[in-house]
């Protein structure tokens, strides 16, 4: 269902004592300043998951993977699975960052599998899309969303495509700085929700969240949540930062 979402990637960052206190920073802003209507979700690393499910579930919020196995279960020493984070009840998963991308080799087809196994087990995948700095300045950046999502995701039926958030990262955004200009945004997400329309229909296309990454902080957030296809922000750097993050989150007009 279309929601507005703003998730917090912590990437590998924090021991975790400091972890706990973000957590507990990041109650404190939420008690004191609400989430109106916006679902937020903290992307925590791995080992702290147990810790933040915790304090998140106490405080009316969700804590997320930040990335699941493309296998079920078996003998792949240091993976996580799907099952595992369900098991857990952890909701949520970061799927295909670019991060992962880049430096663990993951392709559209791994990330596929990842999908299906996060749905499989009842976890919102958090699909992350987005071109690198030379393919927007060659013009490709529409071609290079349209071939991630529709070979990540395009398998998916109806009722599946549904359970699904998307995150355009722009590469060349993220912890950069540099922000995509709020029509830039806009422009990415129209075209990612056309092609939703154009596989699954309007009613379909209308109903998935789609999320900004990269250099989205509490200056330029406002601007960017404004925009009619932008559903919410995907935070890196500034969710670090337990104000900011939560002015993000009340960041909707
Ligand atoms: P950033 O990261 O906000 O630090 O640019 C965003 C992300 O990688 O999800």
């Amino acid at each position: 269902m279309r929601k507005k979402i703003v998730a917090g990637n912590w990437k590998m960052n924090k021991n975790f004592q400091d972890a706990e206190d973000l957590m507990f920073e990041i109650v404190d802003e939420l008690t004191e300043k609400g989430a109106g209507e916006t679902e937020v979700i903290v992307c925590t690393p791995a080992v702290y998951l147990e810790m933040s499910s915790d304090i998140a579930a106490e405080n009316g919020f969700m804590v997320g993977a930040q990335n699941l196995s493309q296998w079920e279960s078996g003998a792949y020493t240091g993976e996580i699975s799907a099952a595992m984070l369900h098991s857990m009840g952890i909701t949520h998963s970061i799927v295909g960052h670019s991060e992962r991308r880049t430096y663990f080799g993951e392709t559209d087809k791994i990330i596929s599998a990842k999908v299906d196994l996060a749905l499989k087990y009842s976890i919102t995948p958090i699909y992350c899309c987005g071109e690198v700095l030379a393919e927007r300045q060659a013009e490709k950046h529409f071609d290079v969303v349209r071939s991630q999502v529709s070979e990540a995701l395009f398998h998916l039926g109806k009722e599946a495509i549904t359970e699904v958030v998307i995150a355009y990262e722009p590469v060349w955004a993220i912890g950069t700085g540099v922000t995509a200009s709020s029509a830039q945004a806009q422009e990415m997400h129209a075209f990612i929700r056309s092609l939703l329309t154009e596989k699954y229909g309007a009613d379909v296309s209308a109903e998935i969240s789609i999320l900004y990454g990269g250099s989205c902080n509490a200056k330029n957030a406002a601007e960017l949540f404004a925009n009619p296809d932008v559903d919410g922000g995907l935070i890196g750097g500034a969710s670090l930062i337990a104000a900011d993050f939560v002015s993000i989150v009340n960041s909707f007009s």
